[in-house]
C-alpha cells in the first residue's frame, strides 16, 4: 500500500498580490472546535463579524458579511444578483480583472459595454461620467486595485455620477481592502466586494461584501425562497428570479438575518479566520494599517529603484499594495523568480495577458507588510539578478531601503 507522507509545507516569505502570509493568530483560530451553525455561540459569532465588516468597509449599511467561496465568489454573488438579464451594464476595464467583470456581466445576461485604458493607467474619472452619461446604465461594475498591473483607480466621483444617474456601482476591491483606504458610503458605492487572502491576511475562502438600501432593493424584487422551505406568505419575485442558488444575496442575506433561515452550512473554521483576520485590523486601526502599507511600499520602491530596477505604469496610478517592476532585457524572469523561491524561500509573482514575461508584481499586503520581508526580498533579488548577469547596483538596494526605515519621516 502506498504511504503518504505527514504534510509538511515550506515555511515562505510570500511577496505576491495574494494569498499572502497568515498571521499565526488566525491560524490559531482556524483549529477551535466546529459549532453547529444554528448554535447561539455560532450565531453571536456571525453579528460580530457583521459588525466589524461594517467598521472595515467604512458603512452603514445593515448588510455586510460574507460569501463563501474565493473572492470570484463575492464578485459573481453581487453580480449575479443585481444584474438582471437584459439590464446595461457598464465595465471600465484597466486590466485582467476588469475583463473578469465583463465576463461575468456577459454571463448574467446583461448587454454589456466597455470602455477600455490603456494597461498601465486608470481612468480620468470624467471619462467613465461621460460614459455613464451616454450609456445609461442599470449598473456600472469596476475595479478598485487592479492587481494584475499594480493601479488604484479613484472612485469617489464616479460614485457620485452612478447616483445622479440613479446606476447602481458595483466595486471590486478584493485587493484594497484592508491596506488601502476604502469609503463606502462617502463614496457613494452601491455594492463592494473584499477579499480575504490579500490584505487582511486569511487564507482564501470568503469573500466580505457590502451592499446598500438601492442594492438591496433591486435584489428583494428577484428573490425567491427555496421551495423546500416556503411558507404560505412567501410571494414570488416581480423580476427573472436570481439565475444562481448559492449566489442568490436574497437567500444568503436571509441566512445572515435573525431569521437564519436555511441556506448553505457556514463555513465554520474560515468564519473563525476572517473574524480574527478583522480583530487584527481593528486592533491597529484602519488608518494605521493604511500609514504601514504606505512605509514598506516605500521602502521597496527605494530599493528596486536603487539598484537600478524600473517600475512599470503611470507613477500617479500606482497601488500602494502591488508594485510591478519591469523585467530587465535580456533576463529570464521565471529563472529568477525560481531562484528566488527555491533558494531564498520567497515567492513574487509573474503576471498576465499581455504583460506575461515583461513584469513582476510584488505585493506588500497585510501581514506580509513588514520591514524584514521587504529587506530580505530586496536582498534575494539583488544577489539572483547579479547571479543571472544583471549589471545590477550591488548592496544599493538594501542600503536604500534601510534609509527609509531609519529616516524620522514616516
Ligand atoms: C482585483 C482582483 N479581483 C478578483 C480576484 C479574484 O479572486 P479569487 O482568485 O480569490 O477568486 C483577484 C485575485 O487575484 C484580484 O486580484
Amino acid at each position: 500500500m502506498k504511504r503518504y507522507e505527514d504534510l509538511s509545507p515550506s515555511l515562505r516569505c510570500i511577496m505576491t498580490p495574494g494569498p499572502v502570509e497568515v498571521d499565526p493568530r488566525v491560524l490559531r483560530a482556524m483549529s477551535y472546535p466546529v459549532l453547529g451553525q444554528f448554535d447561539p455561540e455560532f450565531t453571536d459569532i456571525m453579528n460580530e463579524t457583521m459588525e466589524m465588516l461594517r467598521e472595515l468597509f467604512a458603512t452603514g449599511n445593515k448588510w455586510a458579511y460574507p460569501v463563501d467561496g474565493t473572492s470570484r465568489s463575492g464578485i459573481e454573488a453581487v453580480m449575479v444578483s443585481l444584474i438582471a438579464p437584459g439590464d446595461r451594464v457598464l465595465i471600465p476595464v484597466f486590466g485582467r480583472f476588469g475583463h473578469l467583470l465583463h465576463e461575468i456581466a456577459e454571463r448574467c445576461g446583461a448587454e454589456v459595454f466597455t470602455i477600455e485604458q490603456t494597461w498601465g493607467s486608470v481612468f480620468p474619472p470624467e471619462d467613465v461620467i461621460a460614459a455613464i452619461r451616454s450609456f445609461k446604465p442599470d449598473v456600472v461594475a469596476i475595479v478598485h486595485g487592479e492587481t494584475s498591473t499594480g493601479r488604484v483607480q479613484p472612485l469617489a466621483e464616479i460614485g457620485r455620477a452612478c447616483r445622479e444617474q440613479d446606476a447602481l456601482l458595483i466595486v471590486d476591491a478584493v485587493a484594497t481592502i484592508g491596506g488601502v483606504p476604502v469609503e463606502t458610503d462617502a463614496w457613494m458605492l452601491d455594492a463592494v466586494v473584499g477579499g480575504t487572502q490579500k490584505c487582511l491576511s486569511v487564507p482564501s475562502g470568503m469573500s466580505p461584501v457590502t451592499y446598500n438600501e438601492r442594492a438591496e432593493a433591486k435584489l428583494l424584487k428577484r428573490k425567491q425562497v427555496e421551495r423546500g422551505l416556503r411558507t404560505g406568505s412567501d410571494e414570488a419575485s416581480e423580476l427573472p428570479v436570481v439565475r444562481s442558488n448559492y449566489f442568490d444575496l436574497g437567500m444568503l442575506q436571509d441566512y445572515w438575518s435573525p431569521q437564519r433561515l436555511n441556506h448553505h452550512t457556514e463555513m465554520t473554521s474560515m468564519l473563525y479566520a476572517l473574524r480574527e483576520g478583522l480583530r487584527l485590523v481593528l486592533e491597529e486601526g484602519l488608518e494605521a494599517r493604511h500609514v504601514r502599507h504606505r512605509l514598506h511600499e516605500r521602502a521597496l520602491v527605494a530599493g528596486l529603484t536603487a539598484m537600478g530596477l524600473e517600475l512599470y505604469g503611470d507613477p500617479e496610478s500606482k497601488l500602494t499594495v502591488v508594485t510591478c517592476v519591469l523585467i530587465p532585457e535580456g533576463i529570464d524572469g521565471e529563472a529568477v523568480r525560481s531562484m528566488l523561491l527555491n533558494h531564498f524561500g520567497i515567492e513574487i509573482a509573474s503576471s498576465f495577458g499581455p504583460l506575461k514575461g515583461l513584469i513582476w508584481r510584488i505585493g506588500t499586503m497585510g501581514f506580509s507588510c513588514r520591514e524584514n520581508n521587504v529587506l530580505r526580498l530586496l536582498g534575494a533579488l539583488e544577489a539572483a539578478l547579479v547571479r543571472h548577469g544583471f549589471a545590477v547596483s550591488a548592496g544599493r538596494g538594501v542600503q536604500a531601503a534601510l534609509d527609509v526605515y531609519e529616516s524620522k519621516v514616516r
